[in-house]
């Protein structure tokens, strides 16, 4: 019996050994490192035909977005060499999905790199800072000019070190969009040479291929939305991450070029500005704040007080109610006070109703500071900033009804105890096909404004089925027409910012299983339908009268 099993095992290794020499160069695809549209200026070089990335101080993970991609449909391989001038990682990473922030926010990467005298796989799964899998294989011969490859079959991943197997690693639905871009992965002080990119086919399937037409798409139009916008006297942007404008240079150009206000959809929330007790870092909010000054933009300021995004040094913090407030009112003068005069408008308090539309939520800053914490987190952002207007943020409360009746309630009370309230933010996260109607959302502005509050659209994205057809594309345009029209029709609706302005980087595929396609640009940066009702409607003649909401409109003569 014991034979038997042996003979089996020479048997396999002798088959794996033999197709593994099958697999070959597919053609053309050594060319893979001349698109050298990198990204990132400053950190990648390239330098003889060979890129060079260089990690400075920071972990480094470059995605090559413009650059060709591999469709993963079948088996593939890609072979690489490599080489790393110091021991800690330097890796050539598979992206199969681009994280809206960073890799635990959706993003799918596998890497395979160097470390200490290993080979080392690393994959991503788009849920955590931390790899899924993270595996080292001890081979030899890795000083100096290194081949690494990684040969996808279903879902193993078999990984060669100078053509011999070091070891598989398991990577669930690492490509879900049935390709990969090129990229590289490098620790602090580290550099990363890379000398050449080969793409390898298994012998039975020669239909791996290479796909060029990953790069930008935009065609800018004139006038651009914002110049429209300027003209109606209302504020249009969109959510935006400081890693894209840094690495992206069409992100850059479009949200330059179209917006006259943004937002960061991460970058000033508690856990990246405050990460640890006493440790401000405004690296990110910088870089976002700094895009909007030379670029003539508004900039809102998203969010001081929130049940999410705080660090665990606050999630499993054991202070007294004094020292909460100390904590709060430390976080929300300091940052506040960093961007006074600069972020004109703030999301002070965001989504503090409960999930089910009654009462108070129940979070961490109603515990420790108690149930006046909204009361007290505007009163503080006040008075670090006495020019910003302030906003209470929320969402599912747009239209008229239970929740919204309660964010009412709430702001209400709040303006008549005198509480320094400017505006509500409607987020806006909507459904084509079953969101609230344009005419109680209107309703809505309209009794806010009685308050004498501001309202601003705050996150507005509307999304499809991943496989949308041009209808729906064409019902999504619709619903973003009515919302811009009922802005464009309120005296108090000042700003229609959308959560995002690209499919690339959405949050909506992430967050949404099945669901995609929520905003105005399409992922290579083509104008949607959606653009198009837009621009419709800022090119309409200066605003309907209230005359114009028909049988609605209670205005007296
Ligand atoms: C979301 C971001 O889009 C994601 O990238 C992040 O992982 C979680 O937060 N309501 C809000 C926003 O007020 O801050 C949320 O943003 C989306 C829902």
């Amino acid at each position: 019996m014991r034979k038997f099993w042996m003979l089996g095992c020479i048997i396999l290794a002798l088959l794996t050994a033999c197709t593994a020499n099958k697999w070959q160069p597919v053609e053309g695809s050594a060319e893979l490192l001349k698109d050298l549209s990198w990204g990132c200026p400053g950190w990648v070089e390239v330098r003889d035909g060979t890129v060079l990335i260089g990690a400075g101080n920071e972990f480094r993970a470059y995605v090559n977005t413009y650059g060709p991609r591999l469709m993963t449909n079948g088996d593939f391989g890609v072979a690489v060499t490599l080489s790393a001038a110091q021991d800690n990682l330097a890796a050539f990473s598979l992206v199969g999905r681009l994280g809206t922030t960073d890799w635990w926010d959706g993003g799918r990467k596998l890497d395979v790199g160097l470390e200490a005298g290993q080979v080392i796989v690393n994959y991503y799964n788009g849920v955590s800072f931390m790899p899924s899998v993270a595996q080292t294989f001890a081979a030899e011969g890795l000083s100096g000019k290194v081949k690494l490859e990684v040969r996808r079959v279903i879902t193993e991943f078999i990984i060669l070190a100078n053509d011999k197997e070091v070891g598989r690693v398991t990577a669930e639905d690492a490509f879900p969009d049935g390709f990969a871009y090129f990229g590289a992965s490098v620790r602090p002080q580290n550099t990363l040479t890379l000398y050449d990119i080969t793409v390898t086919a298994p012998p039975e399937n020669t239909t791996v291929a290479v796909d060029f037409s990953g790069g930008s798409a935009y065609t800018p139009i004139e006038p651009p939305l914002r110049a429209l916008a300027d003209a109606r006297n209302i504020l249009i942007g969109g959510a935006v991450e400081p890693q894209h404008i840094r690495c992206d240079q069409t992100y850059a150009e479009v949200l330059g070029r179209e917006f006259n206000i943004l937002v960061a959809e991460n970058a000033f929330k508690f856990w990246p500005i405050h990460p640890e007790q006493g440790r401000y870092d405004f690296t990110g909010a910088d870089t976002v704040a700094e895009f909007a000054e030379t670029h003539a933009m508004q900039i809102r300021g998203h969010t001081l007080v929130w049940h999410t995004s705080t660090p665990d040094w606050i999630n499993n913090a054991t202070f007294t109610q004094e020292q909460w407030n100390a904590v709060l009112q430390d976080h929300i003068t300091t940052v506040v006070s960093r961007y006074k005069g600069r972020v004109a408008y703030w999301d002070v308090v965001n989504e503090g109703i409960s999930e089910n539309g009654v009462g108070l939520r129940k979070t961490v800053w109603s515990d420790g500071v108690g149930p006046d914490y909204i009361d007290k987190a505007f009163t503080w952002a006040h008075a670090a900033d006495p020019d910003a207007l302030l906003f209470y943020n929320d969402y599912a409360a747009e239209g008229m009804g239970g929740k919204s009746d309660e964010v009412y309630n709430l702001v209400k009370g709040m303006v008549e105890r005198g509480i320094p309230i400017h505006g509500v933010g409607l987020q806006m996260h909507f459904v084509a096909g079953a969101s609230p109607s344009p005419e109680d959302i209107a309703r809505n502005i309209q009794r806010l404004g009685e308050l004498g509050l501001q309202v601003h659209i705050t996150e507005l994205d509307i999304r499809l089925p991943v496989e949308a057809s041009k209808d729906d594309l064409d019902q999504q345009a619709n619903l973003y027409q009515q919302l811009l029209e009922v802005c464009t029709q309120a005296e108090n609706c000042a700003a229609f910012v959308m959560w995002g302005f690209t499919d690339r980087y959405s949050w909506v595929p992430n967050s949404f299983s099945g669901y995609d396609h929520a905003l105005i640009f399409d992922k290579a940066y083509r104008s949607k339908p959606a653009y198009f009702s837009l621009r419709k409607v800022l090119e309409m003649p200066q605003s309907l009268g209230p005359e114009d909401f028909g049988a609605s409109c209670n205005c007296a003569p």
